[in-house]
């Protein structure tokens, strides 16, 4: 299965990234995972959507050949970072590459509630009618006090976490397998 992870933080040091690395290496002879990076966007600009730069149509052939997307996604004030919704913005117009394209979603934070509010945004965002892509329901992965349970290098050590993450990808391959995209236009 061919994923594209797309990163909602561009911070050197993110959890989020290192999250994303974790998951990319852990499932690596199931998932061929591809991490894309949302900061080599411009500003979303609808008088450039129809002729877009050439990072917003490589960012987009991307998704658009993947089976899947991947978010891994931090909470900035209660939502999205604007990263991730500029991203999201661009996706959304002229072809709609993610109509139709199933979604996972992740994410860590320090805080205990892990980003519980940023991925029910994310969740709302991508019911949109430019998006309409189908969000793997019920494996919510909400990674809290993540600073506690990965080390320097991003391998999580919290055993709970990694078995967690074990059966969410089981559950996500399987919905995969049995996916058909039935979302039109
Ligand atoms: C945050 N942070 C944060 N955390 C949270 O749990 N809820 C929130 O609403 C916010 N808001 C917020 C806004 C802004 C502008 C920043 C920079 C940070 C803290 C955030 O979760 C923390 O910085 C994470 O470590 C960011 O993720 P990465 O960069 O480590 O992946």
């Amino acid at each position: 299965m061919n994923i594209v992870a797309i990163v909602g933080s561009v911070r050197e040091d993110s959890y989020n990234k290192k999250l994303a690395k974790f998951v990319q290496e852990r499932y690596a002879d199931r998932l061929d995972i591809e991490i894309l990076d949302p900061s080599t966007l411009p500003l979303y600009n609808q008088d450039k959507e129809e002729e877009a730069p050439e990072s917003v149509v490589t960012f987009k052939e991307k998704v658009k050949a993947a089976d899947a997307v991947l978010w891994v996604t931090p909470e900035y004030n209660g939502s999205i970072p604007g990263v991730l919704g500029n991203a999201i913005d661009w996706l959304s117009r002229v072809d709609q590459v993610m109509i139709g394209k199933p979604s996972l979603i992740m994410g860590a934070s320090m805080g205990n509630l892990g980003t519980v509010k940023a991925q029910a945004h994310l969740r709302d965002i991508l019911f949109a009618p430019g998006l309409q892509s189908p969000v793997l329901m019920g494996n919510e992965v909400y990674v809290g006090a993540v600073h506690t349970k990965m080390d320097e290098a991003g391998t999580i050590t919290d055993d709970a976490t990694v078995g967690f993450l074990d059966t969410v990808v089981t559950n996500f391959e399987n919905w995969m397998k049995q996916f058909k995209h039935t979302v039109s236009v």
